[in-house]
């Protein structure tokens, strides 16, 4: 009697373990297509306003040769974002059209003699990795705005 009740129990087992299978499977395909909708979600939002963790890859590929690995300057070449009153007034959307366009040493506003290159002279950076450079930029900036910055918390 005991052993017809263990092959019944295993026999349940089995079938259980099976369905078990075929549920896993299911649950596999539901969870990729969750995540590719969370992927477009998330990059709905980094392009309305920068993402400063990959704001901060952008700058050290292409900014930092100049403005220094921390963003402080290098003396004769790109000027210190830390301490610098232009980068706390002015807002992401003109901070990014500025990035795009530079500041040749020919510019009124020149400070240095020296030429800001147009996307620091890195054509392949994207409008999504400007914002995300302006976003880091912003980020390490330590002077107080004045009234212009809206969207930055401290
Ligand atoms: C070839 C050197 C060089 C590179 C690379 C470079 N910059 Fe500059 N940048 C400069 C110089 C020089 C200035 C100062 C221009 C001036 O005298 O007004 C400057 C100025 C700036 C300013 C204005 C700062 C202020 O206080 O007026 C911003 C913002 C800026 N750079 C952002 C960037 C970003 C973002 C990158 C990378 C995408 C970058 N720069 C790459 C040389 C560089």
């Amino acid at each position: 009697m005991r052993k017809y009740f263990i092959i019944l129990l295993l026999a349940i087992v089995a079938l259980t373990a099976a369905c078990g299978g075929g549920d896993d499977e299911a649950t596999d395909t539901t969870s990729g297509d969750s995540s590719t909708q969370a992927d477009g979600g998330d990059s709905g939002d980094s392009s309305s306003s920068g993402d400063v963790a990959a704001g901060e890859e952008v700058f050290a590929g292409t900014c930092a040769a100049c403005h220094g690995a921390d963003g402080t300057g290098v003396q004769g070449l790109g000027k210190s974002f830390v301490d610098s009153q232009f980068v706390a007034d002015t807002s992401e959307a003109d901070l990014v059209a500025f990035v795009k366009t530079g500041r040749p040493a020919s510019d009124p506003a020149n400070t240095t003699g020296v030429d800001m290159p147009p996307k620091g002279g890195n054509p392949s950076l994207s409008d999504e990795d400007l914002a995300d450079v302006v976003a880091y930029i912003k980020s390490i900036n330590d002077v107080s705005g004045s009234g212009e910055t809206t969207t930055s918390a401290p």
